[in-house]
């Protein structure tokens, strides 16, 4: 096992009607700003438990955060934030709100050109504005993690941002504010969830029994679940355990002393920069025809894979990998999602345009052995189409 160093300082409340205690959370003469997309949670009630939480108490309100939160956007909240003298932030939402969030967060103490924390790929954020969340779609682990996405259409950039300053100071995890999730969007939490937890588990063996063990439990929880929550929306059980299991994906639980991957999420940023698919769309896309072409570098995580996530134990080795690869696919398509870009309408004439901005991005030795070079991205997405 490697060595590392983990600090989760959010606090936790998870369950039914738990948005009641945030109250207690906020500091109480907070100059609050409330932080929300494009309106679900007006349509499912989440913002009318939260006003009945806060009790009167002093806000502003900043909506229409989009799904890939776009920069433009966040510079309109964080004038607004400016200007209402804002001290803590609520961000009501999915990932792309709480991403939003953090960017906001840490632009309101940061003197140099916003646009820098992401761009620059530097750690810039030493700083930020304290906020806590309330999660309504379980998928990025967001709500306890210190990474953040952002998006610039105009230039057609999407790229992440990492700082302890910005992990959330609480979350609340209620499994009934996902009821109101669209197919759409639960298969594409499920997605996400499993992909990060691949990014982190399908690299080379270092002895991480733990790791290794908790990553085959999530994975597990999301097959025999995922296609459940699609089938039975307002199984409570059903909708916990997937809320939990996408937080504990991208805790850094799993992630600790382990290789890391992230290639597929680096290829699908730039799939969802370029074509606007959503962001784990881009991730069912990428995965299967990643492992299939670094499938030696991969191979002994795969046989394990194999076994104990798909019960493969019969035939060779080459047999027991291609059966993981395809019983991986066939669980995104069970989620309703496409796996080639041709399921999206993409006949691949972005392929150098993407490989282009991955060159642009530094994208250029991705995966565990940093050995994904632009040439090997390229090949992946082609053998997607
Ligand atoms: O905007 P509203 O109206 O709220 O609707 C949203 C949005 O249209 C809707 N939604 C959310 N909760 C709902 C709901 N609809 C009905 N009922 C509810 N309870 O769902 C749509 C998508 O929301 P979004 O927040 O964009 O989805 P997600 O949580 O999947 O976040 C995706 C973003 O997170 C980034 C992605 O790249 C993408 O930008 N990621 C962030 C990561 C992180 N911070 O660690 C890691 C991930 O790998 C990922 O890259
Ligand atoms: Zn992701």
């Amino acid at each position: 096992m490697h060595d590392f160093m983990l600090h989760r300082p959010t606090r936790l409340l998870f369950g039914e009607g738990q948005i009641a205690r945030i109250a207690e959370e906020i500091p109480e003469y907070a100059r609050l700003m409330i932080t929300y997309g494009g309106g679900s949670i007006k349509q499912n009630g989440v913002l009318e438990q939260v006003y009945r939480a806060l009790d009167g108490r002093f806000h502003v309100e900043f909506g229409g955060i989009e799904p890939n939160p776009s920069y433009q956007t966040l510079c309109r909240a964080i004038d607004l934030a400016r200007e209402e003298g804002v001290d803590f932030i609520l961000a009501v939402g999915g990932g792309s709100v709480i991403d939003g969030t953090k960017f906001i967060a840490g632009a309101l103490r940061y003197d140099g050109d916003p646009w820098d924390i992401v761009a620059k790929r530097q750690r810039l954020v030493f700083d930020a504005v304290p906020f806590g969340c309330v999660l309504t779609l379980p998928a990025t682990g967001s709500e306890f993690n210190e990474g953040a996405v952002i998006s610039r259409p105009e230039t057609g950039d999407k790229l992440d941002f990492h700082s302890p300053n910005v992990i959330p100071r609480f979350s609340v995890l209620d499994p009934t504010t996902t009821y109101s999730l669209p197919p759409r969007q639960i298969a594409n939490g499920v997605v996400d969830t499993f992909v990060h937890t691949t990014e982190q588990y399908l690299t080379y063996p270092v002895d991480a029994k733990l790791q290794d063990r908790f990553a085959e439990g999530l994975l597990l929880t999301l097959i025999e679940d995922g296609p459940r929550a699609l089938e039975e929306p307002e199984n409570y059980s059903v909708r916990a355990n997937i809320m939990w299991a996408a937080t504990m994906a991208l805790s850094g639980y799993i992630g600790s002393g382990v290789p890391h991957d992230w290639a597929s999420h680096m290829i699908g940023h730039e799939l969802t920069a370029l074509h606007g698919i959503d962001h784990a769309q881009s991730l069912a896309v990428v995965l299967p025809s990643l492992l299939r072409l670094t499938r030696e570098a991969k191979r002994a995580k795969l046989l394990q894979y194999a076994e104990r996530v798909w019960n493969l134990r019969e035939g060779s080795e080459e047999q027991r990998i291609d059966a993981a690869i395809e019983a991986t696919r066939g669980f995104f398509e069970r989620m309703g999602m496409p796996t080639r870009l041709s399921g999206h309408g993409l006949d691949g004439s972005g392929i150098p345009t993407i490989v282009d901005k991955l060159v642009e991005h530094g994208m250029v030795a991705l995966g565990e052995h940093r050995d994904i070079t632009p040439d090997i991205s390229r090949q992946i997405l082609e053998n997607a189409i």
